[in-house]
């Protein structure tokens, strides 16, 4: 059944979210299971936990149940990778994964941050139109034979946002 998400918000996470953190990605990926050896998805809390303490992240959270979350770890370079992207199944195509990408690059924007990176299974061609979506360019595939899947690596360049100065400001 569809999930209620009359009362949907974004926050940052902290790493007291790691166990819903794993939770929800455990949920989102099982579609994936059998298909592709990413086992970080499937038994992933002492990632997330490492991810939440060395970047941070973004959930969405409904009436206090975690429905969505992303992670984020930053480079020395002034750039970022999102990580594990994942909306529950119950709540998808309601606009909940663009949400947290677009928080998430947001936050990212606040710290001086100007490009992120993030990587896909090539062969979930859904999430192509997904990224590219959101302003994402692909730079490359690479295959790894013992583990079943191509990878497809994505970048985009942030944008900063500035107030406008008062001569830009009408009337
Ligand atoms: C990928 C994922 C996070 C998308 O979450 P979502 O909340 O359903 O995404 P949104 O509703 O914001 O989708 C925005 C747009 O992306 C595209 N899109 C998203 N999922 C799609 C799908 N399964 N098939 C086709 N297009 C899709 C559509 O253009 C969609 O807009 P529309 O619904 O108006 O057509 C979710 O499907 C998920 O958790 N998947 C399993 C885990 C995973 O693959 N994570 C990505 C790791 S890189």
């Amino acid at each position: 059944m569809a999930q209620d998400l009359t009362l949907l918000r974004y926050r940052p996470a902290v790493p007291s979210d790691a166990e819903e953190v794993a939770s929800v990605t455990r949920a989102a990926n099982a579609e994936y299971r059998g298909r592709y050896d990413v086992s970080a998805l499937f038994d992933p809390s002492a990632q997330d936990l490492a991810d939440l303490r060395r970047g941070g992240g973004q959930v969405a959270e409904t009436a206090g149940v975690l429905v969505g979350a992303v992670r984020y770890v930053r480079g020395a370079d002034g750039s970022a990778s999102l990580r594990r992207l994942a909306v529950a199944p119950a709540c998808r195509r309601r606009g909940v994964g663009g949400g947290l990408v677009r928080e998430a690059e947001r936050m990212l924007i606040e710290v001086r941050v100007g490009r992120v990176t993030l990587a896909t299974v090539a062969e979930v061609r859904d999430l192509d139109a997904f990224y590219q979506d959101l302003g994402y360019r692909p730079t490359g595939t690479e295959w790894v034979a013992r583990r079943g899947f191509t990878p497809r690596y994505w970048t985009k360049d942030l944008e900063p946002t500035r107030a406008p100065s008062p001569s830009e400001v009408p009337g």
